[in-house]
Parts: C-alpha cells; sequence; structure tokens
C-alpha cells in the first residue's frame, strides 16, 4: 500500500513514526463533516464543468454510501493513512474505484480540516447553547418557589445583609445568559467557509467558494485564503467562551458544596448525585459538584493550550495545528457532561428555609438596616453608622445579637430609637424594601422573574 502523497518520496516511513504524526485516532469524530464537506465540495466542481455529472454521479453516490456506514458504525479506519481525509479517500477508492481521485481535485486538506471544524462547532455551540437553557429552566423554577425564602448575603465570605434565594439562584441565571449570549455571537464567526483555499493560495480551477458555502449552510467564505487555513480563533474563541462558563459553573457548585455542609445545612443534594465513602459510613459527597468544579480547570487548559499553540505560528498551515483538536473535543465534551449534571442536579436540589432564616437571625447581618432606620429618623448617615458601630460593639461584649437589646439600651445610644427599631430589624424587613431595580426586595426579585421568564420564551 502507498501513501495517497507518495509519489515524491523513495523511502517510507517506519510504523512508529506513523503512528506519532497521525491524527486518525481523534479526528475520527469529524467523519461526518468530512464527508458533507466532500460531498458539496463535488457538487460544487459538477456545477462548474471541472467535473462531468457522470463523475460527480460516482463521487457522491460512494460518499453517501460511505456515510451510511459510518452512520451505523461500519468504517474502520488505519493509521496507514494518518488522518480522517485520507482515510475516507482510501474507503472511497474502495468504494468506487480510480474516480474517487477526482474528489481532492482544488482542494487541499488545509482547507478541508479547517472547514470540518467550521462545521462541527457550529453544531456543537447549538448544542450548548440548548444545554445552558436547560439549566436556566431548574435556576428559574427553584427561584419562583422562593422569592420570600430568606438567607445570608455574603461579602468576604462574612455575613454581609440577609437577601432572598431567589436572588442569589438568579444571579447565575443571568451568567449563564451572558454566556449563552456569547456562545450565539461566536456562531457569527463560526459561520464563515474556508473550502476552496487550497493549500494556501487558493486554485487555479474556476471555483465557485460561495457556492460551495452555500450548500453548506455557511453564510460566507472566508475572503482570504492564507487566513482561511491558517487561524484557529473561532476555536479560540469556543474554549474562552467555555472557560467562562465552566467558571461560572464551578462557582455555582463551591457554593452547593458548602451550602451541603453540616456547617451551613442549607441544602440537600439529592441521592442522585451523591456518592459515600469506602471508610466513613456516615459520608454522602456531592461529588458531581465536586466534579465539575474540577473539570473547569482542564477546560481553562485546553483555552491556555491552543493559545500557546498559536502565538508562534509562521502563515499559513503548520503541522502543529493538527493539535487543535484534542483540546477541542475534550471541551465539547466536557461542556456537555457538567451543564447535564448541573440541570438534574439543580432540578433535585432540597432548599432549607428554616436553616437559612435561622442563619440571617444569628449575626449582624440587621446592622445596615439599624443605620438606615436612624437615618431615615433624621440623623446623618456618617453618624448613624458610627451609633451602630458602637451598639454592634456593645453586643459582641455582651454576646447578645441587636434584636436582644432592650429598648432602654437603644435609647441610650440616640434617644432617636422607638419600638419599631425592631420592626427594622428583622431579617425579612431588610430584604422586602430593598426595591430598587435588580436589588433583593420581593417585588423587585418578582420583576426579575419576569425578565428572566421573557428572556427563556425569547429562546427555547
Ligand atoms: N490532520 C491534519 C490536521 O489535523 C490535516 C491537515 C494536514 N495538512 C498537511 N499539509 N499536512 O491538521
Amino acid at each position: 500500500m502507498s501513501k495517497l502523497w507518495g509519489g515524491r518520496f523513495e523511502q517510507s516511513a517506519s510504523a512508529w513514526v506513523d503512528e506519532f504524526g497521525a491524527s486518525i485516532g481523534f479526528d475520527a469524530q469529524l467523519v461526518l463533516e468530512d464527508l458533507e464537506g466532500s460531498i458539496a465540495h463535488v457538487t460544487m466542481l459538477g456545477e462548474q464543468g471541472i467535473l462531468s455529472p457522470e463523475e460527480v454521479g460516482q463521487l457522491t453516490d460512494g460518499l453517501n454510501s460511505l456515510k451510511e456506514k459510518a452512520t451505523s458504525g461500519q468504517l474502520t479506519f488505519n493509521v496507514f493513512h494518518e488522518d480522517i481525509h485520507m482515510n475516507l479517500e482510501a474507503l472511497l477508492h474502495e468504494e468506487i474505484g480510480p474516480v474517487a481521485g477526482k474528489m481532492h481535485t482544488a482542494r487541499s486538506r488545509n482547507d478541508q480540516v479547517a472547514t470540518d471544524m467550521h462545521l462541527y462547532l457550529k453544531r456543537r455551540v447549538t448544542e450548548v447553547i440548548d444545554g445552558i437553557t436547560s439549566l436556566q429552566h431548574a435556576l428559574h423554577q427553584h427561584a419562583t418557589e422562593h422569592v420570600e425564602t430568606i438567607m445570608p448575603g455574603y461579602t468576604h465570605l462574612q455575613r454581609a445583609q440577609p437577601i432572598s434565594l431567589a436572588h442569589h439562584l438568579l444571579a447565575y441565571f443571568w451568567m449563564l445568559e451572558r454566556d449563552k449570549e456569547r456562545f450565539t455571537d461566536s456562531l457569527k464567526r463560526i459561520d464563515w467557509s474556508p473550502l476552496g483555499a487550497g493549500a494556501l493560495a487558493g486554485t487555479t480551477f474556476p471555483i465557485d467558494r460561495a457556492r460551495s458555502a452555500e450548500l453548506l449552510g455557511f453564510a460566507k467564505a472566508y475572503p482570504n485564503s492564507l487566513d482561511a487555513v491558517s487561524d484557529r480563533d473561532f476555536i479560540l474563541e469556543f474554549l474562552s467562551n467555555a472557560s467562562m462558563l465552566m467558571m461560572h459553573l464551578s462557582r455555582f457548585c463551591e457554593e452547593l458544596i458548602l451550602w451541603a455542609s453540616e456547617e451551613y445545612r442549607f441544602i440537600t443534594v439529592s441521592d442522585t448525585f451523591s456518592t459515600g465513602s469506602s471508610m466513613m459510613p456516615q459520608k454522602k459527597n456531592p461529588d458531581m459538584a465536586e466534579l465539575v468544579r474540577g473539570k473547569s480547570g482542564r477546560v481553562i487548559g485546553n483555552l491556555m493550550g491552543l493559545l500557546t499553540l498559536m502565538k508562534g505560528l509562521p502563515l499559513a498551515y503548520n503541522k502543529d495545528l493538527q493539535e487543535d483538536k484534542e483540546g477541542m473535543f475534550d471541551t465539547v465534551k466536557t461542556l456537555q457532561g457538567s451543564l447535564s449534571i448541573m440541570a438534574g442536579m439543580v432540578e433535585e436540589l432540597t432548599f432549607h428555609p428554616d436553616a437559612m432564616q435561622q442563619a440571617t437571625e444569628q449575626d449582624f447581618s440587621n446592622a445596615t438596616e439599624l443605620a438606615d432606620y436612624l437615618t431615615t429618623k433624621g440623623m446623618p448617615f456618617r453618624e448613624a453608622h458610627e451609633v451602630t458601630g458602637k451598639l454592634v460593639n456593645h453586643c459582641v461584649k455582651e454576646r447578645l445579637y441587636l434584636r436582644e437589646l432592650p429598648l432602654a439600651t437603644f435609647q441610650s445610644y440616640s434617644d432617636l430609637f422607638e419600638e419599631d427599631v425592631y420592626i427594622a430589624l428583622a431579617p425579612v424587613t431588610a430584604v422586602k424594601r430593598r426595591n430598587s431595580y435588580g436589588g433583593t426586595g420581593f417585588d423587585a426579585v418578582r420583576h426579575q422573574l419576569d425578565e428572566a421568564s421573557a428572556s427563556l420564551t425569547y429562546t427555547s
């Protein structure tokens, strides 16, 4: 057997060199995209009179038959043929004989592989967007049920001000909304066709690149052949958007892990998404959340890997570019897995409003309320801040919370204090009145839920 490019060579490479240079071990995942790209290319060559109608018929029949075999898992590939492109050409040869050799007219593997990856990512990005929407639905559902569930809000991981649980969950909803927007926006740039750019400089054949782009459903063809075969910014953008998404999922997972601990007891993660310990019988670990948090690392690593690979490459194609694929495939798989796990796990979460409420009562997160109370009664805010600080200090020394102080003690710090101070100090008061746009007040959160529903209706 000789290589498809063997004419210029006198000696053949050893099997282990072939093995090192081959990409078939991973680019076999592009089989359908590669066959579809070839069908479009051959169709265009026929329309342009470069191939005869008979040749086009034979080639497309052969390619369609390979497509069927690929779908039913009947194709076997060989490292000897290096990559998916040459494996498929060799298989096409077996299928229809020497006319198979005409398929590669006016094309190079360089534009071919870039075309395959554009087609592949276009499809996967659309699936990722759907996966994000499912997770948003799960968050939205819980948020609808927990507008008036109060929990501590944190800054510096110290209790800061009480908030609505729905508000906290919706914060992630909006992060995901922007992730979706980024992926959607990136589709515009994935939608360019490299096909027909040739090895680097175009071709002398009278091809119609706009036509092959159209046949493949692309919005346009790359205007520059060097750019078409050598840039991978569309993959980098995908990896960057993926990293951002994973970072958001990872932060959420970190909170779920904390909330599931004995220290918080804010949630129970369902048994389906937890595991036990082989030694400690009492353990129930939020493994799935930990894994998603962990997997964010590999996605960010894939982004760094490709950026580093690209930064020193001269135009146009270099074999280094073969290394663009595994990180992309791995990222697609990681996103798909993480999004399904997250949607399932979030759907089955049980929240414990009592524990959350109790936590808001055993802290000083109502101190701002006290300062605002004095300010409303006419004291300048700076002075109110000072008086409240002194009262907190008093409580810390006496081991009391603000609500436990008698009115006389409040009044010894300011005569503006009256019986209604206890209403101001209730956590629910602090939450429900914060109705500035985007705030945690119950009415503001209900409005936010409506906005969230509107964007879900728009996208699904
Ligand atoms: N397997 C190669 C890749 O993934 C295909 C392009 C090869 N082109 C070449 N001139 N060697 O990059």
